[in-house]
């Protein structure tokens, strides 16, 4: 367990969404799992007024959602011990001299300084600049760090042009910008399940591997969200970010070590072995969609276009699947299909590899339908899980073939299920940058979406609708290479091959 040195944290944003509902809350876990180094302060800075009584007990409120249970009163006093506030004034003017002069109250805060951008993406570059102009980001007395939240940028030259203004006060060893999907349990569990088991690796490339899907879908709508996602839509909000960063990590070599720029090199190295996508070829090989109303979990909900701050004429997508190929040695010619949605059939993200069948179909008079392929699938949520489909014979005297499922779901009832944001903090706390995106890494996964951006930008008279409840817009399996390719809806054999919306 790496120590972690005195430190103070600085969120701009406090009051926010992200801080409510992910940051305090993880903050609070590894408080209760014994994480946080004792001399560590949580420094809140927003635009409401507060004194440090009511700071604390908004704080409080943040902890007590019903999921969180009972809290203890000694944890709490801990806690809240290390709860402090700083007012932003709304020209933001005077607020980083003052701020300065609040840390350097040094008995108080240690000089060790985390600064996390909970805010929006478009005051990133002010809350630096202001940083740096105070002082504030010198490595002089103690390490300065600054997280920064996704979107970084909204296409390639947006990416450069926000780097490009972070880099005048910041050198990229101090920069941590999240994806907060590398925190989850399961993408981790990816590169062990790779690495530390021989098993895989043989089979882990083109002579085995017929194509692999990566899916994040999910029953919720855009929740408020329509100012941010109006403007972002389904392949800047998750493809561009996490499902690239997972297709990243089922793709890349073996690193060196695990070290972060050994894993960051062989990460970007798959990034841009991805096959640029012509404009004229977007169609062949992306497809978008947007919800309309249906029935999700038995309640009726509204479409898109119905919600609060989406326009009318709106043809902003819900719902977007890529076909991608992977131009190197080990991926030659195998597809990766991603897709996402909102106010989809069921909540789940998962990686379904599915393999080549035998070379020669021995056993065609042995079952009962057409031949299936053994697939290799990790179940991110809503269960971590391993499973792999193999075929066995049927119990009996006659000798039929049937598909089984080895299931390795390898939570235990009694381990406790972190949240992506408690590991991604302590990794802040700790300087890893293992689980951040170097700039390379962003912009290599702009490069491959810009030139679809572009398209759908351009064509705004008409965008596919599915029914809220479903499984996505039908036209999206024009994008499988063959016939007997689907969307691997379920992990369970039962559900695999729902080709019925
Ligand atoms: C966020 C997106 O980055 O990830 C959201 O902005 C999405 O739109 C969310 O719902 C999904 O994350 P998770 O952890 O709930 O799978």
């Amino acid at each position: 367990m790496k120590t972690v040195e005195p430190c103070t944290l600085v969120i701009f944003g406090a009051g926010g969404n992200l801080s409510r509902r992910k940051l305090i809350p993880a903050l609070f876990q590894l408080e209760i799992a014994g994480r946080l180094p004792p001399r560590m302060m949580i420094l809140g800075a927003d635009l409401a007024e507060h004194s440090a009584a009511s700071w604390r007990t908004a704080v409080t409120g943040m902890l007590q959602a019903p999921s969180a249970g009972p809290l203890s009163p000694d944890l709490l006093e801990r806690f809240g011990a290390r709860l402090h506030y700083h007012r932003i004034d709304a020209e933001g003017t005077h607020s980083y001299a003052k701020l300065r002069d609040t840390l350097e109250c040094a008995d108080l805060f240690p000089p060790n300084i985390i600064f996390y951008m909970a805010v929006r993406p478009a005051d990133y570059l002010n809350v630096v600049g202001g940083l740096g102009q105070a002082g504030l980001l010198a490595q002089e007395h103690g390490w300065r760090r600054v997280v920064i939240e996704k979107p970084f940028g909204y296409d390639l030259l947006s990416a450069q042009t926000l780097q490009s203004g972070l880099s005048k006060h910041l050198d990229e060893p101090q920069l941590f910008r999240i994806d907060h999907y590398l925190g989850k349990g399961t993408v981790q569990n990816i590169m062990v399940f790779r690495f530390a088991n021989l098993l895989m690796e043989p089979l882990w490339n083109h002579h085995y591997i017929d194509h692999v899907q990566i899916t994040h879908s999910e029953t919720l709508g855009i929740e408020g969200r329509s100012e941010y996602y109006e403007g972002a839509g389904a392949l800047r909000d998750m493809i561009q970010s996490h499902l690239l960063q997972l297709l990243a990590i089922v793709a890349m070599e073996p690193p060196v070590t695990m070290t972060a720029e050994h894993l960051r090199d062989e990460k970007v190295k798959a990034l841009k072995a991805i096959r640029p996508i012509p404009q004229n070829a977007v169609h062949a090989h992306a497809f978008r969609g947007q919800y309309q109303s249906g029935m999700v979990d038995d309640q009726p909900v509204k479409a898109y276009r119905e919600e609060t701050g989406v326009a009318e004429d709106s043809t902003t997508e819900t719902y977007a699947a890529l076909k991608l190929f992977i131009d190197n040695w080990r991926w030659a010619g195998v597809p990766f299909y991603l897709r996402t949605g909102k106010r989809m059939a069921s909540n789940s993200s998962a990686i379904s590899i599915r393999l080549k069948h035998p070379p020669q179909d021995l056993l065609r008079l042995a079952r009962h339908g057409p031949a299936q392929a053994n697939w290799i699938m990790l179940g991110i949520q809503p269960n971590d899980c391993l499973k792999v489909e193999m075929q066995v014979k049927e119990p009996g005297l006659e000798f039929k073939t049937r598909t089984i499922s080895l299931d390795a779901t390898y939570r235990k009832d009694d381990e406790t299920d972190y949240d992506a944001y408690e590991e991604l903090l302590l990794d802040i706390l700790q300087g890893d940058h293992s689980l951040f995106l170097r700039i390379d890494e962003v912009e290599a996964a702009w490069r491959v979406v810009d030139p679809i951006i572009k398209v759908w930008s351009m064509e705004r008279d008409f965008i596919n609708g599915y029914a809220a409840g479903s499984w996505g817009p039908r036209g999206t399996y024009r994008l499988f290479d063959r016939d007997d390719q689907f969307w691997r809806h379920s992990l369970d054999i039962e559900g695999a091959d729902l080709r019925a919306f």
